[in-house]
């Protein structure tokens, strides 16, 4: 990510697009592909004041929950240092998710380990700079933080059902109910502390209802730990949160539920610290994508169908790898005038590289006849996009601009 010496010494990154009051990150797109016109490498604007706004939305609709932003979903600095000044925690999966967190001066107290199955060197780390919190879901996981990490604070990872989420997680993390009382009488008999319990419903959850029967499951765990001698005092509900613009279900509905469950099994007064680690929540519609029509291919079906091949300058490999596992297309924005409404065509999207499986989704989508040298652009690309992206075969995938208010700049002039 190209950054440079901002005026007070701080970092800031090269392409910093300062927004006039309105102006949304569609325009700087539009405004960004008409001045492009001799490169046209794939680009991301990011409007880094929607962090703000997915934080006040946050806090409005979860008032007892403090958000610890998984790192993993887009871990740019600008994202990172805008939630650090904005006071949220963060849910780091490695070592070097820590370091860019405690490199932006983020107190240990607000991170949470939150990778329940982590390698000893990283273990280590945690312990020499001081983060206490850790999860984990394995009588393995409690040997290996015995000897490297006594003094950490552990919280245990319960299964959930994950049927409703576009990405399920359970098959990997989680201990059942009935493991949970052997492991936290391991941990106890290794005089390991236990503080709470977590969870992840699976990323892009389609029911508030998991959230519910998880929520309750954590309240039985409380019970067996506080018999074991553990002094249960944290509960901590994941992410899964959907997070493009206009996605159904909507955040305020979900948080209604979930706040009810957090009311019926975790009261007001139990005493009991309440996080969460939501992701794509915060960061999904903060990017819009612009990427260009680099080759293309009319084909003749048998039968007389025409179809078209796109080529388009980013891919799988790059900023899209999550797409081919979501259950629909997401259909571009097409950044063409036509005289008239269009005929559609089915057309098969590919990325860049030499590989055949480098394609945007499975489908095929209709799209009008457009041509090399055309833009499409794709909203709410902030989330799983560059931070899974690769150089395979040599391609760059699209670099991000930061676009922000006057406002937020001076908050960030002050940040660690
Ligand atoms: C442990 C953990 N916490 C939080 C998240 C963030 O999830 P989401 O982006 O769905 O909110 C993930 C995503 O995989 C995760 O594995």
């Amino acid at each position: 990510m190209p950054e440079r010496e901002g005026p007070s010494g701080s970092l800031w990154p090269k392409e910093l697009i300062m927004l006039e009051p309105g102006e949304s990150a569609w325009q700087v797109v539009l405004k960004k592909i008409q001045e492009l016109s001799d490169s046209r490498d794939p680009f991301m604007v990011a409007n880094l004041g929607v962090l703000a706004s997915r934080h006040r939305a946050f806090c409005q609709a979860l008032p007892r929950v403090s958000p610890f932003y998984a790192v993993k979903c887009n871990n740019s600095i600008w994202v990172l240092r805008v939630l650090a000044s904005l006071g949220t925690g963060f849910d780091c999966a490695s070592q070097l998710e820590l370091e860019q967190v405690l490199g932006l001066g983020v107190a240990p107290s607000r991170i949470i380990y939150a990778n329940p199955c982590k390698p000893v060197s990283h273990i280590q780390y945690a312990a020499r700079h001081g983060v206490q919190l850790l999860t984990f879901d394995s009588e393995e996981e409690l040997t290996k933080v015995a000897q490297h990490y006594p003094g950490a604070r552990l919280v245990l990872r319960l299964w959930t059902q994950d049927s409703e989420s576009v990405f399920p997680l359970s098959a990997k993390f989680g201990a059942s109910l009935e493991a949970c009382e052997c492991l936290l009488k391991s941990a106890r008999d290794l005089g390991l502390t236990v503080v709470g319990t977590s969870f992840h419903v699976g990323s892009n959850c389609q029911t508030p209802h998991s959230f519910m029967q998880a929520v309750a499951d954590c309240r039985r765990v409380f019970e067996m730990g506080r018999a074991f001698g553990h002094d249960m005092s944290l509960l901590d509900i994941g992410g899964g949160f959907p997070g493009a613009e206009g996605c159904e279900p909507q955040f305020e509905e979900m948080a209604r539920v979930i706040s009810a469950a957090l009311a019926q099994d975790f009261p007001e007064g139990s005493g009991v610290e309440i996080i969460a680690e939501p992701g794509r929540f915060y960061t999904a519609s903060v990017c819009m994508a612009a990427v260009n029509i680099i080759a293309k291919k009319a084909v003749l079906e048998a039968g007389g169908r025409r179809k078209l091949l796109y080529f388009l300058n980013d891919g799988h490999y790059g900023i899209f790898r999550i797409f081919l596992r979501e259950p629909l297309p997401r259909m571009p924005i097409v950044v063409k005038e036509f005289c008239s409404e269009p005929p559609l065509f089915p057309c098969t999207l590919y990325g860049p590289t030499c590989d055949a499986f480098d394609k945007l989704f499975q489908e095929e989508v209709q799209l009008p006849e457009l041509d090399v040298g055309d833009w499409l652009v794709f909203p709410s690309m902030g989330a799983y996009t560059s931070a899974m992206s690769s150089t395979f075969n040599g391609f760059l995938p699209a670099s991000t601009c930061y676009a922000m208010e006057h406002e937020l700049r001076s908050l960030l002039g002050t940040a660690p």
